[in-house]
């Protein structure tokens, strides 16, 4: 099969290598699926960009998480039926080495989700990480309608999917961004009311908004930068969900939170159990009925454009979905 890969790390442009290798074969318990758009996310390029002093995981490596593609093959004990079902894929190179950047992939059937006819490969592959982590940081506390939910990064993969699925719950829904163009994206999402995080009016408006009772339920792109900020937004016995952080460590204003008896859950979407993820893949099916959940493609490019597409990414102004389109070679 075709594939794209790195045997080192490093830039996009040095490392990256497009060629051929053995089709995988399914093991128990799994399925190979043909891979028609995969789709790139912000770790998939930190774990190709490499960490100094880190050894790769393996000696090669596919990448990508997620994608979209139809099963063309099972393994022992995968019912057969599975057989030419339509799939989104998401987590496909956590634990792995061969990830969706390829024609073929082979992985553990319950990352192969039903995608329903009528939403598209690129679709498809826009959900995965962002959707499933989205859903989570909304959802896995408890129900939110009634409730208000603030999500910073607003304009972000996970954050796009995060206002779309806190207002389907029945929340009232801020987010923050950094610009009007975001700001704009997030409105188009459904948040209520949108904060410029750079502006030092942002924690008055919010305060405002919830009229002085602090936001319930916080879900956090970027933990220790927005520490400040959240202590003081939120409400008490509020809850804070981190799913990511620009730093691994850093001063937190403990007593601000515990004041208000502020919990903070980390989650790392990789590593919830098959049987959460499921729960969680099955709740995302619920919405692809048509008209309910938005996806947003910035730009979809042919395996040959790997490179390219990681740079985009790492370059952090794309507003959407940089998605592999294999039909495009
Ligand atoms: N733990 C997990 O399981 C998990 C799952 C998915 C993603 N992640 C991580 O979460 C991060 C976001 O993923 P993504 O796919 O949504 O990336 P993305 O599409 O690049 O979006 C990130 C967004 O966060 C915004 N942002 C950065 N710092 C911010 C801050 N302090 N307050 C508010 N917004 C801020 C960025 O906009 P500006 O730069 O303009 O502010 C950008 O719009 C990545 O680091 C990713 O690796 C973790």
């Amino acid at each position: 099969m075709k594939a794209a890969y790195y045997d080192r790390t490093g830039p996009a442009n040095a490392v990256f290598q497009i060629g051929e290798i053995d089709d995988p074969k399914p093991a128990a318990g799994e399925v190979v699926v043909q891979v028609h758009a995969s789709g790139v996310n912000p770790t998939d390029t930190k774990v190709r960009g490499g960490t100094p002093g880190r050894k790769m995981g393996y000696p090669r490596i596919i990448p990508h998480h997620d994608g979209a593609g139809v099963i063309v093959a099972t393994g022992a004990g995968v019912d057969p039926a599975r057989m030419d079902q339509r799939v989104w894929i998401h987590s496909a190179q956590f634990g792995r080495a061969f990830g969706t950047a390829a024609q073929y992939v082979a992985l553990p059937q319950h990352l192969a989700v039903r995608l329903p006819d009528a939403t598209g490969f690129l679709d498809g592959a826009a959900l995965g990480v962002p959707v499933m982590t989205a859903w989570n940081s909304v959802m896995g506390d408890g129900p939110v309608a009634g409730r208000t939910v603030f999500v910073a990064g607003g304009a972000g993969a996970v954050g796009h999917y995060a206002i779309q699925i806190a207002k389907l719950g029945g929340a009232q829904v801020a987010a923050s961004v950094s610009g009007p163009a975001k700001a704009e994206e997030a409105l188009r999402a459904g948040a209520d009311l949108v904060v410029n995080y750079t502006d030092p009016e942002a924690e008055a408006q919010v305060h405002d908004w919830t009229s002085g009772r602090g936001v319930d339920h916080f879900v956090d792109v970027n933990t220790t930068q927005n520490a400040g900020f959240s202590a003081s937004v939120m409400a008490h016995g509020g809850r804070i969900v981190s799913f990511g952080s620009a730093t691994n460590t850093s001063e937190m204003p403990i007593r601000d939170f515990r004041q208000r008896n502020v919990s903070i859950r980390f989650l790392f979407i990789h590593r919830l159990d098959a049987h959460h993820s499921r729960e969680i893949a099955a709740a995302v099916c619920g919405l692809l009925r048509p008209g309910i959940l938005s996806h947003r493609i910035a730009h979809s490019l042919p395996l040959a454009d790997i490179a390219k597409a990681h740079q985009l990414v790492e370059e952090g102004h794309v507003m959407g979905k940089v998605i592999l389109d294999l039909s495009k070679g």
